[in-house]
């Protein structure tokens, strides 16, 4: 099966994750979209889950990213994706956790985003991290058209230490090299 990790993006990457980026969404942000996030945008931060085989550090393969602002108090998460048959191993929530813990650590509050009314998949692993509903953007979305559901985690760091419990939980394969 091998390991996994967690890495902070740099340009190179860029058409691997266009690819991935074009493989899971039905209206994937363009190549100049993911330049400008990568290293045109002061708030933006991009992470890297890559896949190590074991054995084979040459064959390091990437697997999923997340993008996500930290703008003042605010977490912003904008782009998450993990393909398709690297999926529910907790890779996406390792990446949100650890994009909340940089947040935390630039002084955010609380974290933000907007999800397709029908991400359920999504939405499941927001909940599970502790997100809440907030409300509907009516027709948010184009291809097809939809709504977004806002969500917020607020705060961050909730009285029952949430993020620490999930990193505890996650253990083994996550060498995080941030
Ligand atoms: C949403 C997505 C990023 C999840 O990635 P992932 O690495 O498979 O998610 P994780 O393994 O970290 O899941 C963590 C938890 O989220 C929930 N979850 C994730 N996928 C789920 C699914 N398909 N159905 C139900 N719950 C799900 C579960 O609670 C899961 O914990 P569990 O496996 O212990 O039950 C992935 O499905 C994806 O890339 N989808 C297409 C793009 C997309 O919708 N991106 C989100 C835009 S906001």
């Amino acid at each position: 099966m091998g390991e996994w990790v967690i890495e902070p993006a740099t340009a190179e990457a860029l058409s691997d994750i266009l690819q991935i980026e074009e493989a899971c969404f039905s209206a994937p942000w363009t190549r100049k979209m993911l330049e400008a996030e990568l290293s045109g945008n002061p708030f933006a931060h991009f992470l890297l889950a890559k896949r190590v085989p074991p054995g084979d550090v040459g064959a390091v393969s990437i697997v999923g990213y997340l993008c996500f602002w930290v703008v003042f108090e605010e977490v912003r998460l904008m782009n998450l994706a993990v393909i398709e048959s690297m999926r529910r191993k907790g890779i996406a929530r390792a990446l949100v956790i650890q994009a909340l813990e940089m947040g935390q650590a630039q002084a955010a509050r609380c974290a933000v985003l907007e999800v397709r009314a029908s991400s359920h998949a999504a939405q499941a692993l927001y909940h599970h991290l502790g997100f809440r509903d907030v409300s509907i953007r009516p027709t948010y979305y184009t291809n097809p058209i939809e709504d977004a559901l806002l969500m917020e985690l607020d705060p961050i760091a909730t009285e029952s230490g949430l993020l620490a419990q999930h990193i505890h939980r996650e253990g083994g394969p996550i060498t995080s090299r941030q």
